[in-house]
């Protein structure tokens, strides 16, 4: 056992798996790019303050921060998600609005670590500041889905509810807090301690004994006031409008306290209950303001990437697709060949690699065949007399060929088959 190994709920993600990382990335990017996003790159830390706005009875700023002093006696933390950040940084810069932004990027949460949820992971996400038009939220919910038909995932449900706006809220709020205090004791433990937390969270509990008064709790959509209510009947008709399959759930909360009004989730049929969010989003019309800056509509989502990768797992889609060598130059002369043909081929926009320490013929060989490589690059020293170099099929039973050295790189760029003489 090494002296050192990541921390708990940390990962090292490795080549190949690696790969669809990024591409997963890439392709977000260009999903939302397409649609007037920008990426906002924002620092990892920020300002404790900057989090605990998005409210004291959430379990990610109460329970899960990774916060410490730096050296200049400053509270700071290690963000837990984005979209504060994004608020943050939007009452700093003041820019115009709308301001489509998307990001992508680690975030650290001190969770007991399982399959799914890791103490630091990825999100790839969008946020739209200044806008109140309920088909805008159409049009972030949409783009989510867009994605997922990208990745090949079809094995996800769209949920949403509407949370009302901030007085519908409170007043549910209290309604669920006065229906929960009747069931008294046969509540389970942790559902009251999270009810004088947030009653809203009580919605949440998996727990049997919850169950008969959670079915029996009040329903958000009774409180909504009739502009809250209008807001969210646009909101479906455009899903609809779209074909987006969607259903509306009325004990849908989300975790964090920012939310107003439209709310959604995008859960895994595949994963296991407890993590089968994929990601998710929704309204947070006051954050903005709560941080300092104008009173300024917001919608957004972000999506968990190790968790959407598990989902594609699951249905083997979004496979890793390691880039496949042309080449691999073998050079049982020394290796400075191998440098410089190497060298020209990557120049040409090939894939090439190589191998190292001057070894024997038959070791280069044996890495040339487990690199996956096309064809091998040979020299030896009867081809630098000659001026020439063998081209080895690795993946066919093609005869190998012998081509001049100078014809080396357009016979790799252009035709593969032509060569100068055979042997
Ligand atoms: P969230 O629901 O806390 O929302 O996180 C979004 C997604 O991040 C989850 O659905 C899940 O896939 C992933 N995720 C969260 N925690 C973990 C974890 N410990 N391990 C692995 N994956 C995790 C937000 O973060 C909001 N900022 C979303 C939003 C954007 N709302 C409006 N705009």
């Amino acid at each position: 056992m090494p002296a050192f190994q990541t921390s708990p709920g940390m990962r090292d993600i490795l080549p190949p798996e690696s790969e669809r990382w990024r591409r997963f990335t890439d392709i977000f990017a260009d999903t939302v790019e397409r649609a007037g996003y920008g990426e906002l790159i924002s620092p990892l830390l920020e300002d404790l303050g900057v989090f605990t706005r998005i409210g004291d009875a959430t379990d990610v700023v109460t329970k899960e921060m990774y916060d410490f002093i730096d050296k200049g006696d400053r509270h700071i933390a290690l963000r837990p998600e984005v979209t504060a950040s994004v608020c943050r940084s939007f009452a700093q810069h003041r820019p115009t609005t709308p301001w489509k932004v998307f990001y992508s990027g680690p975030n650290f949460r001190y969770e007991r670590p399982q399959r799914g949820r890791y103490r630091q992971f990825e999100q790839v996400g969008i946020e739209v500041l200044g806008v109140d038009d309920p088909l805008l939220d159409v049009e972030v919910i949409a783009l989510a889905w867009e994605f997922y038909a990208r990745l090949g995932l079809r094995q996800v449900n769209l949920i949403i509810n509407s949370l009302g706006e901030p007085d519908d809220r409170a007043r549910y709020v209290e309604a669920l807090r006065a229906h929960f205090d009747q069931a008294g004791s046969a509540l389970s433990e942790q559902s009251r301690s999270t009810l004088i937390r947030n009653p809203l969270r009580v919605l949440d509990s998996k727990r049997e004994p919850d169950q008969r008064f959670i079915e029996s709790a009040p329903q958000i959509a009774d409180f909504h006031s009739p502009e809250a209510a209008e807001h969210f009947e646009s909101v479906c008709a455009g899903m609809s409008a779209l074909h987006i399959p969607f259903e509306v759930e009325p004990k849908l909360v989300r975790g964090l306290d920012y939310y107003r009004r439209t709310i959604f989730e995008f859960q895994g049929e595949t994963l296991n209950s407890a993590q089968n969010a994929l990601g998710g989003g929704g309204r947070y019309d006051g954050l903005v303001e709560a941080l300092g800056g104008p009173s300024t509509p917001g919608i957004g989502f972000a999506l968990g990437v190790d968790r959407t990768l598990l989902a594609c797992d699951d249905e083997g889609v979004f496979g890793p697709e390691p880039t496949e060598l042309d080449a691999f130059v073998v050079d049982v002369t020394g290796g400075l060949h191998a440098t410089e043909i190497t060298a020209d081929l990557r120049g040409a926009g090939l894939a090439a690699d190589r191998g190292y320490d001057n070894r024997s013929m038959k070791a280069q060989m044996k890495l040339a065949n487990r690199s996956g490589a096309q064809f091998a690059v040979i020299i030896g020293d009867d081809e630098v007399s000659a001026g020439t170099a063998v081209v080895k099929p690795l993946r066919t039973d093609d005869e190998q060929i012998t081509i001049a050295r100078s014809d080396l790189i357009a016979h790799f760029s252009q035709d593969t088959t032509t060569g100068t003489d055979s042997s």
